[in-house]
């Protein structure tokens, strides 16, 4: 299974930024059938990394967040119909940023919009810091993971869940490797005891927090992990690019 090695760009970037980004990127990557590198840029400048998208087709291009529904009389929203127009396969549904903005617990119907698009979502979940110290992190991510089994009829590809800790975004600290892989795999114990019918390689597993060039190697390489979602070290080309060639 090809490992995901995913850029969250969250709300960086300007014209310059994306041209200069997308020539680098676009020439250093290495054809690396292997793995399966998704550039998540704000909704601004999607339009010009599609035109690096389709021109060399490295990468596969996704959007932080969409709207529950395609209605038109939404202000201020995007839909999932306008983000698969602009080349988006992928949109990040939930993520710990975007759910501190919007306090919706239950996004059960986004999840639902982006699948009925025919785009992959992935799925952000994870505890915060006083989750995790008063011991509560897997019924936390119990709770979150409810969204997915709500739509599990609506999937027909793979589940893509992204574990982000809260206490690890941008912070420099990430959890033990023991400990990344544990959750990996409860995460996917959760989903298929629910789902008999699903089989554990059905659903992906991407671990985000304070991912790097020294420790994605050892990241990617755990058990049950399938991939990385990468913030702060994926704004700089030269890491991120250093980090996509990497050998595993
Ligand atoms: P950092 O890599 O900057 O910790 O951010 C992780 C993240 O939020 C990716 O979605």
């Amino acid at each position: 299974m090809k490992k995901i090695i995913a850029a969250n760009w969250k709300m960086y970037g300007n014209n310059n930024f994306v041209q200069e980004y997308f020539e680098y990127l676009t020439k250093n990557l290495k054809n690396n059938n292997k793995k399966n590198i998704i550039i998540f840029p704000s909704y601004l400048h999607l339009d010009k990394a599609n035109f690096f998208k389709k021109k060399s087709n490295l990468f596969k291009l996704g959007a932080q967040s969409c709207h529950c529904n395609n209605k038109t009389a939404q202000t201020s929203s995007i839909s999932a119909k306008m983000l698969m127009e602009i080349g988006c396969d992928y949109t990040l549904v939930g993520h710990s940023e975007w759910r501190n903005n919007n306090h919706e617990k239950n996004i059960s119907h986004i999840l639902r919009n982006v699948l009925t698009n025919n785009m992959t979502p992935i799925y952000c979940i994870g505890e915060n810091l006083s989750d995790k110290e008063s011991n509560n992190t897997e019924s936390v991510l119990e709770v979150q993971l409810q969204n997915i089994i709500d739509n599990i009829d609506y999937y027909s590809g793979k589940i893509i869940i992204a574990y982000e800790p809260v206490w690890a975004i941008g912070s420099g600290l990430t959890p033990e490797i023991n400990v990344i892989s544990f959750i990996h795999s409860y995460i996917k114990t959760k989903i298929s005891q629910k789902l008999p019918s699903l089989q554990e390689k059905d659903i992906m597993v991407l671990y985000g927090g304070s991912v790097n060039i020294k420790n994605t190697k050892e990241i990617l390489n755990t058990n049950n992990v399938d991939g990385v979602l990468i913030g702060g070290a994926s704004i700089d080309v030269k890491e991120f690019t250093n980090i996509c060639n990497q050998e595993l």
